[in-house]
């Protein structure tokens, strides 16, 4: 049956009982966290990819997206404070829905935070080739620079930055508080400025006509699914919860409040952009839309730069630098470039941090082998599991562009945010009368429309990364049929409760906030 093998809250919650992790964190502080994870490849570079689906009406585009994930953060944020516990949508789905629908939520997770890391990874190099070329003149061959899919054979700097990431990972370096606050001060100050410098000279008629592909799959909800990647990260700020003094109150405003925050600055960067280069779509000879991250579109770009023409806004690979350029601030395009570069890598980090916990946890609960659960002697990291995630990650950014990435990543968050709000429902049935630290307010109304919102922008993917998940999910079932189902600790009647912090990579290297 499907919703077999339930974990037992009580279970799940004790283990978190002896993590016992120190409340400290207020409303500030989380809503920092949120915008750190939160800011990234998305602002920086999809907006070249927005442009060319949605045109100026991308701006819709964020707002749409940025709504679906604020009723999904509330949910979220009812079950993170109730389990308080690594695993995030994986576990919260195994204690409600049962094994089966968890696994495939924590597979869900894997294109969620390993292909979400490749794709901030090929973002970053786009910045990185502009910077190097602008800054020292020194341009990196486009075979070494791109994927194949742009004319290039290999992203190679996009190889370098997953690799060294991994490696940090396993050695256990983590964000640092005071690291993590210096990052999130360089982003918000580079779309700060940027804003400052744009949107005083922006022109009106650029924003006519205003949605020049209308509202499909190439308009506006499109761009929206696409865009949506750049709300992805605020996760962090639910499962913070459990360090966070009055969650009932902080974690909202965190999580509405990072949200919010990151809304207002895409808006007004896009608005810039949009209102000084112009975000017109790029057409084919014939006029028809070209696809973002095609062939096509790379061999059209190619075209309209050599032919002497101002490289249009969806053609770049530093969007905002480019614009900044444009406008004549040269310097500052190319410290937007740097800011980017010192920036981004820590999304990469935390998104594949995401990724090994979530393993960790599976391969805890029987679900994988455990030697991928198997910690460093010396380092105390998983570090098998870090590796291997590695490897997927460094492989997939270095042939595939960034957009498609984002698409693909999108299409298994989408998956695992409708889980959740799914499993806040089902729990408030099953189980109303259990404490909850956060509820989400208007449960019967937000929680259907978190669902309904991640259902229609997954149907505006495009096909490919719709199929994605299918293709994922089928080999996910394979996986759990033919492994998984027979070893699970649930299934075998072991219900453990880890004590040895050793086991919990969460605390033996805690990200520390
Ligand atoms: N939201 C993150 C980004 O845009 C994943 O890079």
């Amino acid at each position: 049956m499907i919703f077999g093998r339930v974990k037992p809250l009580d279970a799940i919650l004790a283990t978190a009982e002896k993590k016992g992790l120190h409340r400290s964190l207020g409303a500030f502080q989380l809503t920092m966290l949120g915008v750190g994870a939160v800011i990234g490849t998305g602002i920086f570079v999809l907006t070249a990819e927005a442009a060319q689906k949605a045109g100026p009406g991308m701006m819709i585009s964020f707002v749409i997206a940025g709504f679906v994930c604020a009723v999904a953060a509330l949910c979220y944020s009812e079950l993170a404070s109730m389990v308080p516990v690594a695993g995030s949508a994986y576990t919260y789905t195994y204690a409600v829905m049962g094994e089966l629908l968890a696994w495939m939520v924590g597979w869900a997770l894997i294109l969620e935070y390993a292909v979400g890391a490749s794709a901030v990874a090929v973002g970053w190099s786009g910045y990185f080739v502009g910077f190097m070329e602008h800054t020292f003149g020194i341009v990196i061959p486009n075979w070494i620079a791109v994927g194949p899919s742009q004319g290039g054979f290999i992203n190679l700097p996009a190889v370098v930055i997953s690799g060294l990431v991994t490696w940090l990972l396993i050695i256990g370096t983590t964000e640092s508080a005071r690291v993590n606050a210096i990052l999130v001060s360089i982003k918000v100050a580079a779309l700060t400025l940027f804003i400052v410098l744009t949107v005083p000279v922006l022109k009106s008629e650029q924003f006519t006509p205003f949605l020049p592909n209308g509202w499909g799959t190439i308009g506006v909800i499109g761009a929206a699914s696409s865009i949506f990647f750049a709300y992805v990260g605020f996760d962090a700020v639910s499962t913070a919860a459990e360090e966070t003094k009055n969650p009932q109150r902080n974690v909202p405003i965190g999580l509405i409040g990072s949200l919010l925050i990151c809304t207002v600055f895409y808006l007004l960067v896009s608005a810039g952009a949009i209102g000084t280069i112009g975000a017109e779509p790029v057409r084919g000879l014939a006029g028809e839309i070209l696809a973002p991250g095609s062939p096509q579109l790379a061999d059209r770009c190619a075209q309209i730069v050599a032919s002497g023409a101002t490289e249009p806004l969806a053609c770049s690979h530093e969007a905002l630098a480019h614009v900044l350029r444009y406008v004549g601030w040269t310097k500052i395009g190319n410290l937007m470039g740097l800011a980017a570069f010192i920036a981004l890598p820590s999304v990469v980090l935390m998104m594949m941090f995401g990724q090994t916990r979530v393993f960790f946890v599976m391969a805890r609960d029987g679900l994988l082998p455990a030697s991928l659960a198997s910690v460093h002697p010396k380092w105390h990291t998983p570090h098998v599991v870090t590796a291997f995630t590695g490897i997927v990650v460094t492989l997939a950014a270095a042939f595939l562009p960034v957009g498609q990435l984002a698409d693909y990543s999108n299409s298994g968050t989408l998956f695992a945010f409708a889980m959740v709000g799914v499993a806040v429902l089902v729990l408030r049935r099953t189980d109303p009368g259990r404490h909850r630290p956060f509820r989400t307010p208007l449960v019967w109304i937000v929680a259907p429309l978190a669902i309904a919102g991640c259902v229609a922008l997954y149907l505006f993917l495009p096909l490919l990364a719709q199929m994605v998940l299918f293709v994922w999910g089928g080999i996910g079932l394979l996986v759990y049929f033919g492994y998984s189902r027979s070893r699970s600790h649930v299934g075998r009647g072991i219900i453990e409760i880890d004590g040895d912090p050793n086991l919990q990579p969460e605390l033996a290297e805690p990200i520390d906030r």
